[in-house]
């Protein structure tokens, strides 16, 4: 059955429940084709409702029998759902149900990966377990039993009973019916404990697949380190006797917060320094601490309604962000994470996709599972803590924490508490959650007398479905640099709340280098022309760390742009900036590596389209494999001193300081490699005993046109492990050069191991298809055809996996007439496709819309 026609949903329309759930009790009968599940719901309509339609949503289920005060009823059943004539005041509604896990491939719900039972019901998969109020304002505690002839039986909250064939689970706390979880399986349980604050002992179990063992301590590490970050940072407290976490193979995002039993994608949460890579064990330091943060950030305080998502998001991002800046390096997560969202969300927010952080309509709210939400989202939380300040930040948490416990909250909830605590009226700062688009800040210099001026004029763009925006609040950070680099003025806000607003700096002795929007304190677009002298000037001299890799990633920019439009030669006054940062041994190895990474072949696209420049893709990936040949050969002769200073002789550990040095060892690999023919990375490749650097050497190799007989070899050496054969996929994908490419992601495509309806293996190749630019937008359209193939054949198998990847689509009206008719051909004829889930068919019309 395929989904009901697609309906809009507007915040505007947002009206109460009519009752409230008292308790919910479920009985689960286990049958990987047949599973019953027994309901015992207990309601009361509320007193003072205006809504009395007593409406239980369902999906795909069939029901044996229902109940009311336990006389049997005869319900009337819709594609979505169940109402039926209630009494006044209390009632208990029962039902029995029955599913199909074996057959679920959308992986929402319950369903079977690998003979194991999990559910995913974030955001509205519960109603295709049972007939419930599916929404994120009713909430309820649970009582679970599981009958099933399988060694763990899980639920959420604390164990109650359990024996041969069954186990029974409570959880005390009211939750929504998207934080229910259930997993059963054959599973071993990495364990340990953790005493509380207030010494409350609690259980923790990373439960995986049997041969699985080994890649459990590092997580479980993390899930530690979170806890008592929580307690420590936020003063939040775990509530529960237990802690499970479980692993599995077939998952559509990286992980889900379910009450006291988070589910993971095996590759958010399973490690060793063997099979992953210093970038995998930060993301599942990262990944760890978001899910378990959202036990209050989320789960103790829930959200109202879906379009209220960033709530938890963004505040829970925000959270994991300030973990990983508090237990590596501040500067380098900040870096990446504005890598990162330049990266992903800024497109979005330039493109059709654009929607506020918090959307006002949507019609599958799976596709609002966004960078904008989450990132933005995040950076929202920043700006708002940078302009009350760190102690008015904490009493406002601490008031929210108070004041909403237990309850189902909205954006207007979250800054009333800033707006109580402060006494600001955020009213203006407010619009970050409903105009859409990256604001561009255009940036005026004066001087004269000694005294300094910056003129700051904002200008947020259009987006689909909003036209003429207001100003928005806009938190600059700026700092000052005197002729011989010294800091003149320290780093102050200032706040840019008109349209075009002037501030001064005065008594100063000369002519200073603004430093401006330092640690990126807004999410915008400076439009500010600096010249390549003060860039330099600031690479050498910046204070902040985040500004000064961002002179650097500015001049690469403007020799990558000058190169692209006017055939240039790489600047020098580039190559020598890098090459002394690169010497500077003061400074952080993770830091210099970044300083390495040029801006993507994306990101200058959609420079170049932002210039009224239509971007040529080839003409992209030449300029950057011919600066990165002239950064080799700049680089010389400080190459194999800098690649054995980055050695690592101790044990493997995935910490900051080891990775940072492995990274920037690899960068210099990947340089060398360029001028070597291979030598170097070869004898790398040979002797690697970790993920990490065994794949710095391979890649480095396969960039280099070599590396086959390693890549042969590093399929048979990893054949039985799926995590690693998923990196093995990818590689091939991301690193072919742009007339390979397509062929082999073709290629790829039937191989034996391409299990694409796991979704991991699907997006091991058809992801890095799609990112690799030159490739993805090679003229001849094929790429674009190859994936639009397996979209369409992989929507009716799992909607929500499709529907996310459409957004390589996103940018498609930067291109040239040509790619652009090529593209839409692709969209229309997914667009054609009988029986679309109701996910693609938003995604694609939106981006048809253009
Ligand atoms: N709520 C999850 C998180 O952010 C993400 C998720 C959404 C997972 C929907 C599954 C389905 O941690
Ligand atoms: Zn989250």
């Amino acid at each position: 059955m395929r989904d009901a026609a697609p309906q809009t949903i507007y915040l505007k329309d947002y009206t109460p429940f009519g009752f409230d759930v008292l308790e919910v009790h479920l009985i689960f009968d286990l049958a990987p084709n047949a599973t019953r599940i027994t309901s015992r719901i207990r309601f009361t309509a509320k007193p003072d409702a205006e809504n009395r339609d007593f409406f239980l949503h369902g999906e795909q289920l069939k029901l044996i029998r229902a109940k009311i005060d336990g006389e049997e009823i005869t319900p009337t059943l819709t594609e979505t759902g169940l109402t039926c004539e209630v009494p006044e005041g209390d009632f208990t509604f029962e039902a029995e149900v029955e599913i199909d896990p074996a057959n679920n491939t959308a992986l929402e719900g319950l369903y079977m990966s690998n003979g194991m039972y999990c559910t995913q019901c974030e955001a509205e998969g519960f109603r295709k377990i049972t007939y419930y109020p599916d929404r994120p304002d009713v909430m309820s505690t649970f009582t679970v039993r599981v009958n099933g002839d399988l060694p763990v039986l899980l639920s959420n909250g604390n164990p109650v009973d359990q024996g041969e064939g069954f186990a029974e689970w409570h959880d005390p706390w009211p939750k929504p019916a998207y934080l229910f979880a259930l997993v059963a399986g054959d599973l071993v349980a990495h364990s340990d404990h953790f005493t509380t604050i207030s010494g409350r002992e609690v259980d923790l179990n990373l439960y995986v697949r049997p041969g699985d063992e080994g890649k459990c301590a590092f997580g479980m590490e993390a899930l530690k380190k979170s806890m008592k970050w929580d307690e420590d940072v936020y003063g939040r407290e775990y509530d529960l006797d237990v802690f499970n976490i479980v692993a599995v193979d077939d998952f559509n995002m990286g992980a889900m917060e379910n009450k006291g039993l988070n589910v993971f994608n095996s590759s958010a949460v399973l490690a060793s320094p063997e099979t992953a890579t210093d970038g995998n064990f930060e993301r599942i330091e990262a990944i760890i601490a978001h899910e378990y943060f959202h036990n209050w950030t989320g789960n103790r305080i829930t959200c109202r309604d879906w379009f209220q998502l960033c709530l938890k998001e963004g505040l829970t991002v925000f959270r994991d962000a300030q973990f990983t800046s508090d237990v590596r390096s501040a500067p380098v997560k900040r870096i990446g994470d504005v890598i990162d969202l330049r990266a992903r969300q800024f497109p979005e927010d330039n493109g059709p996709l654009a929607h506020p952080v918090r959307p006002e309509s949507f019609q599958e709210i799976n596709n609002f599972y966004t960078a904008t939400v989450y990132e933005k989202g995040a950076e929202v939380i920043g700006m708002l803590k940078r302009l009350v300040g760190d102690q008015a930040y904490a009493e406002a948490l601490d008031l929210y924490f108070a004041r909403h416990d237990g309850q189902a909250c909205t954006i207007e909830d979250w800054l009333k508490v800033f707006e109580d605590v402060t006494d600001r009226d955020l009213s203006q700062f407010k619009l970050w959650y409903s105009q859409a688009g990256t604001p561009r800040v255009k940036v005026e210099e004066g001087w004269s007398d000694g005294t300094y001026s910056l003129t700051l004029s904002q200008n947020i763009p259009d987006t689909p479905g909003q036209l003429g925006k207001q100003p928005m609040h806009i938190p600059v950070a700026v700092g000052l640099l005197g002729p011989n680099g010294d800091e003149v003025r320290e780093t102050q806000t200032l706040e840019l709340t008109e349209a075009r607003q002037s501030f001064s700096f005065d008594g100063l002795a000369a002519k200073p280098t603004a430093s401006i929007l330092r640690e990126f304190s807004a999410p915008v677009i400076l439009e500010h022309d600096v010249s390549r002298d003060e860039q330099a000037f600031l690479l050498a001299h910046d204070t902040d760390p985040f500004n000064r890799w961002s002179a650097a990633r500015d001049l690469a920019t403007q020799t990558l742009l000058a190169m692209i439009t006017e055939n240039a030669a790489p600047h020098a006054d580039y190559l020598d900036g890098v090459l002394s940062v690169l010497r500077d041994d003061d400074l952080d190895p993770a830091y210099r590596a970044l300083m390495l990474w040029l801006p993507t072949q994306s990101e200058l696209a959609g420079m170049l389209a932002d210039r009224g420049v239509t971007p040529d893709p080839m003409a992209i990936w030449t300029a950057g494999e011919t600066l990165r040949q002239a950064m080799a050969q700049h680089a010389q002769d400080l190459l194999p001193r800098l690649h054995s200073q980055m050695k690592v002789d101790a044990t493997y550990r995935p910490d900051a300081e080891q990775s940072g040095k492995r990274s920037l060892g690899s960068g210099v690999l990947f340089l060398t490699t360029r001028l070597d023919g291979g030598t170097l990375a070869k004898r790398e490749y040979a002797k690697a005993d970790n993920m990490t650097l065994q794949l710095a050497a391979l890649n480095a190799l396969l960039r280099a046109g070599q590396g086959q007989e390693e890549l042969a070899g590093f399929y048979s050496q990893w054949q039985a492990d799926r995590l690693v054969i998923d990196k093995w996929f990818g590689l091939q994908v991301s690193l072919a050069d742009p007339d390979q490419t397509c062929i082999v992601a073709q290629k790829l495509t039937e191989h034996p191991d391409f299990h694409w309806k796991t979704p991991n293996r699907f997006r091991s190749v058809l992801g890095p298809l799609a990112m690799n630019h030159a490739g993805f937008h090679h003229a001849d359209g094929k790429s674009y055809e190859l994936l639009a193939d397996w979209l369409m054949r992989l929507d009716p198998v799992n909607p929500q996996t499709t529907a996310r990847m459409c957004s390589a689509f996103q940018t498609w009206k930067r291109y040239d007439a040509d790619r652009q008719a090529l593209i839409r051909v692709q969209l229309e004829r997914i667009a054609a496709t009988p029986d679309l889930s109701r996910d693609t068919t938003e995604m694609i019309s939106r981006i048809l819309d253009a």
